[in-house]
């Protein structure tokens, strides 16, 4: 299972981290990984105050620079390769 924890704290809210879990469910659906990856939302996790982008965890691990753009694809990747 692959964890993905997206903060839904305010700084990270402002800069479109909802948008992101709604990307995330279409990601999951397209992919059939339902079974394979688990969504939680989590408070600030300080990705805000570092500036590296949306407080979003894989596993565990924080990725840096993610914004509400380029997060479709960065946890396609993150997501795939963990899988792998
Ligand atoms: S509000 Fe999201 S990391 Fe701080």
């Amino acid at each position: 299972m692959v964890n993905v924890e997206i903060c839904i704290g305010s700084a990270c809210y402002v800069k479109g981290s909802s948008q992101v879990v709604n990307d995330l469910n279409a990601l999951i659906k397209e992919h059939n990984w339902e079974d394979k990856v688990a969504v939680k939302g989590s408070f600030c996790m300080k990705a805000c105050q570092n500036h590296i982008g949306l407080g979003i965890r894989v596993n565990g691990r924080q990725l840096e620079q993610v914004t509400a753009q380029n997060a479709r694809e960065i946890l396609e990747k993150e997501i795939s390769a963990a899988l792998a």
